[in-house]
């Protein structure tokens, strides 16, 4: 059984001492419902993720085709990449505790693939991140590869290609794991994914001069809310939401874009926001959130107004932090109030006042309902984010974070394979590699990251919540800034503000290979990432096992004989 072999995988691997369900005591059971979503069964929102979470012996199964499809999301065709020829694709749910499965074919006939599933913290199971050059080779075109994990979080996120460009045409879907909330609601209206988007094939748009000459990226020429809108006069539809009167609705807000920040809104109603990534926050309301991408927040809206008129749900680009669109104040959706005689045609609401700011939202929003205090630092290290020329490739500039080369690692010769193979980390500059691996579990690693380039970047590290422990503007200096180590946010994706800086911290308590990187999909592809290799090397190897091991070697075989590209 799957399971069993999991298991047996973490009992092999006993030096090292992690996060394992040991904190949840017994209570007496309590069903979530409507007037106590805090419940969960024998669990609730009072068990800490981080270290708990329920065993259902479950398994959810997904089966996805990776392969090309003509879609007209805004009603312009296009010619996109998604799973089982829908866009978005479909979404993962599972319950908290429930164990995941995903079969990945890959139908591209000249493309590698993979998934990696956002935010999920893969506790001991670095071989399902799907971060190629980390965990894996691409899957070559013709071969399947299963990804699986356990749901330890719960709450809302996605999933999306980690090959190159190849979520911004399409190749991505939502994650809704459930669980208890820190605010009450009624219904679950699910996920809701804003993005920027593109009618040309983002590849094309990689080599336009402007992106590759001077690293600005493209300007996108529509957004979508769950894969429509209207474009211009006529074509596309809105997505729709059905409010009922008098009743709190659950909205799961996941910004899926390659370049946007996006601040939302539903016209004249107010929300509570009750989590942000997979971290359940003490509630607060608000009126607008501001999400970079890769953020997601859970929100609960009361229907309160008037049943008699619709109202706009807006996703505006944050224009002042170069989130450029052409379609900015007409990226919405719609939301109606169930009723006798439905209110049909579009509303006519007036928007909130949309503040236009490109830093997250207040730090003091932004608390977790179970605190961490941080401890001492092991290591500390300092990044400095700069554009600079490249050399070498047909980019004129490339991102260098740190480290002597920008990330452009080979497709070929993942992290962790090389990491098993050789007991050591001796990673090729293009990695841009930070080696954590002689550093004991459970340290913690703190990392400044700082560009005074003016525009915001949304950070995002694979396996771990990051706390956030000081942001700012302008240049770091230790000697004025303090650092929150008592109760800081965590989540798995914050934004480095424009021309600033932020110290993160981490506990070194998830043996493999994982990726920090900016979410803005161009900058990624010119390099702005760091390879972080955490645990022994052969703590790494037994999250490996010899099952998971043989796979990646499998999955590198035939990608090796696809004969297919091994850099960007
Ligand atoms: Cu949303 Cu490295 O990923």
């Amino acid at each position: 059984m799957r399971f069993s072999f999991f298991f047996g995988t973490f009992l092999g691997w006993a030096t090292w001492t992690v996060a394992v369900p040991l904190e949840h005591t017994k209570r007496q059971s309590c069903a979530n419902g409507p007037t106590a979503r805090n419940c969960w069964g024998d669990f609730s929102i009072d068990d800490d993720v981080t270290y708990t979470w329920p065993d259902t012996g479950v398994t959810r199964s997904y089966s996805f085709d990776v392969g090309l499809a003509t879609l007209a999301p805004d009603g312009v065709e296009k010619v996109m990449m998604v799973v089982n020829g829908q866009y978005p694709g479909p979404t993962i749910e599972a319950n908290w505790g429930d164990s995941v499965q995903v079969e990945v074919c890959n139908n591209l006939s000249q493309n590698g693939t993979s998934i990696h599933f956002h935010g999920v913290r893969h506790l001991n199971t670095n071989h399902a991140d799907g971060a190629v050059s980390q965990t894996e080779c691409p899957i070559a075109p013709g071969d399947c590869h299963t990804y699986r994990f356990k749901a330890t979080q719960h709450g809302s996120s996605w999933y999306h290609s980690h090959y190159s460009l190849q979520y911004g045409d399409g190749l991505l879907g939502a994650i809704v794991i459930h669980g208890p909330t820190t605010a009450n609601w009624d219904i679950d209206l699910g996920p809701l994914l804003i993005t920027d988007h593109y009618h040309e094939s983002v590849f094309d748009l990689a080599d336009e001069p402007l992106t590759s000459l001077i690293g600005i990226p493209p300007v996108a020429v529509n957004g979508l809310m769950n894969g429509k809108n209207a474009y211009l006069t006529g074509t596309g539809s809105r997505a729709e939401f059905t409010f009922t009167p008098g009743k709190k609705h659950l909205l799961r807000l996941v910004n899926t874009g390659s370049e946007m920040i996006f601040r939302f809104a539903v016209d004249q109603h107010h929300m509570t926001v009750v989590a942000m990534d997979f971290i359940p926050i003490q509630p607060f309301e608000t009126d607008t959130l501001l999400i970079a991408i890769g953020q997601r927040y859970d929100v609960i809206i009361e229907a309160d107004q008037s049943p008699d008129v619709a109202y706009w749900a807006r996703g505006v680009p944050m224009t002042s932090c170069f989130a450029i669109n052409l379609m900015s104040t007409d990226i919405r959706a719609i939301v109606r109030y169930e009723s006798d005689t439905p209110v049909t045609g579009d509303p006519t609401s007036t928007s909130w006042l949309m503040l236009d700011t490109c830093a997250d939202e207040d730090l003091s929003n932004l608390v977790p309902h179970i605190t961490h205090s941080v401890g001492p630092s092991a290591l500390t290290q300092n990044f400095n984010a700069v554009l600079l020329p490249s050399q070498g490739d047909n980019y004129a500039v490339r991102w260098r974070v740190g480290g002597s080369e920008p990330y452009r690692p080979p497709k070929n010769n993942p992290v962790v394979k090389q990491v098993i193979d050789t007991a050591a980390v001796n990673l090729t500059a293009d990695f841009n590699p930070i080696d954590l691996t002689s550093l004991a579990p459970s340290s913690w690693v703190y990392l400044i990251v700082e560009s005074l380039a003016p525009l915001p970047h949304p950070l995002h590290l694979h396996g771990h919540d990051t706390y956030v422990l000081a942001r700012g503007t302008g240049p770091y200096v230790e000697l004025l800034t303090s650092l929150d180590l008592e109760s800081p946010p965590r989540r798995d994706t914050f934004n480095l503000p424009q021309s600033g800086y932020v110290v993160l911290a981490f506990q070194t308590d998830n043996p493999g290979s994982w990726l920090l990187h900016c979410h803005i999909q161009w900058h990624i592809h010119q390099g702005f990432a760091l390879t972080l290799v955490e645990g022994s090397p052969s703590s790494i190897q037994g999250v490996y096992g010899s099952g998971e091991d043989a796979e990646m070697r499998r999955v590198c075989q035939n990608w090796g004989s696809s004969g297919l590209e091994t850099t960007d």
